[in-house]
């Protein structure tokens, strides 16, 4: 049942500030500024003995996973990265028992991130799971771990799950965070944060009509450019993946601090660029790639939290605080993916050459 939506996709777009909601359900602790999760099966002191976390996942979920990094490096002030889990089970991989691993996936099925699980756990590696299918195998293989609780997600490419599992992993990074060094003010203030994106996402979601014709203008483009920085980047490599999957328009993702290394020389009117442009501390070094991008012809359609001069076009999305702005960056994104894929006459829901769950080597 689409619900009035012409396809599940966009009716799962729609569904985020609710399914935001329900991740956020019962889990905010307001008297100790903290998040419980139950789970976890991480008692305070194991939390504290953790020196390292490694994230593993797949496709979306690996992008969800390195936003998940970066927040727990922040929040939580413990070294943390992401790496697919087809790459990390082929490589031999050091197995330490200080690090947290945490394997990620919406179906709990993708085969590689389950083999992850499994090598892990021969060599005595502590495994969590941040999955959405109940009760799927990588949920019952890892030693404790979160629901994302985003709801049945029947679109072949993730959109609410990728959203709620950023948030959950702002969850985790809150807990660990709060158990560890980060203070009651500081959770307070990401508590708020956390409060404020349904309605944010919503707000988001009205901007409908803007996006549909920015998509129907940069539809003809042969390529795609997606740019960020440290949080930005990982929303242009999903928001590349997205683009790609649906429309089957060539994309790639770069850090825009990467571009000036080689791929500058790509630039051209036919190549646009979309550039991700928090209000943050790296406003002006982003500011300064559009600069380099305009100065070679390319256009440039900026999301970003006030208008951007640099840039063609401007999508405006609302602030939060600068770790869960990526949540929201992510959002008008789906939406010009969806939107390019309609007004090239794509199958939105059944994407050529993808499964929903992938379930082979
Ligand atoms: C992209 C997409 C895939 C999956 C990947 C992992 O929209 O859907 O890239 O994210 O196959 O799947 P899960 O999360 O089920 O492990």
């Amino acid at each position: 049942d689409m619900g009035g939506h012409d396809t599940y996709m966009h009716k799962e777009i729609s569904e985020q500030p609710d399914a935001v909601d329900r991740v956020l359900r019962g889990r905010i602790d307001d008297r100790f500024n903290t998040v419980h999760l139950g789970g976890l099966n991480l008692d305070p002191r194991e939390a504290r003995g953790i020196r390292r976390v490694k994230i593993l996942g797949c496709g979306t979920s690996y992008h969800a996973g390195l936003i998940g990094a970066g927040l727990i490096e922040s929040l939580a002030r413990i070294p943390a990265d992401a790496e697919p889990a087809s790459e990390f089970r082929y490589r031999n991989p050091v197995v330490d028992p200080d690090t947290l691993y945490i394997a990620v996936s919406q179906s709990g099925e993708t085969y590689d991130v389950l083999a992850a699980v499994q090598e892990l756990k021969r060599k005595g590696g502590r495994v969590l799971g941040v999955v959405n299918v109940v009760g799927s195998a990588i949920a019952r293989e890892a030693d404790g771990g979160t629901y994302v609780h985003a709801g049945p997600e029947v679109c072949v490419v993730s959109t609410k799950c990728f959203t709620n599992t950023v948030v959950a992993f702002a969850l985790i990074a809150l807990h660990l965070g709060r158990i560890r060094d980060l203070s009651v003010a500081e959770g307070r203030r990401i508590i708020e944060g956390l409060r404020k994106l349904p309605g944010q996402i919503s707000e988001i979601l009205e901007t409908e009509g803007e996006i549909k014709k920015l998509a129907e203008q940069y539809a003809d483009a042969k390529s795609m450019m997606f740019i960020g920085r440290v949080r930005g980047y990982p929303v242009a490599l999903e928001a590349s993946l997205k683009l790609k999957e649906i429309s089957y328009i060539h994309a790639e993702a770069y850090p825009a601090s990467e571009l000036k290394h080689g791929p500058l020389a790509l630039i051209e009117p036919a190549l646009p660029t979309v550039a991700i442009v928090p209000d943050d501390e790296l406003l002006e070094k982003n500011r300064a790639a559009m600069e380099e991008i305009k100065a070679r012809s390319g256009r440039i359609l900026a999301v970003a939290h006030r208008e951007q001069e640099k840039a063609d076009h401007t999508i405006v999305v609302p602030k939060n605080e600068d770790e869960l702005d990526p949540i929201l960056m992510g959002i008008p994104l789906q939406l010009l993916a969806y939107h390019t894929a309609l007004a090239l006459g794509r199958d939105i829901d059944k994407p050529r050459n993808l499964a929903k769950s992938v379930t082979v080597e």
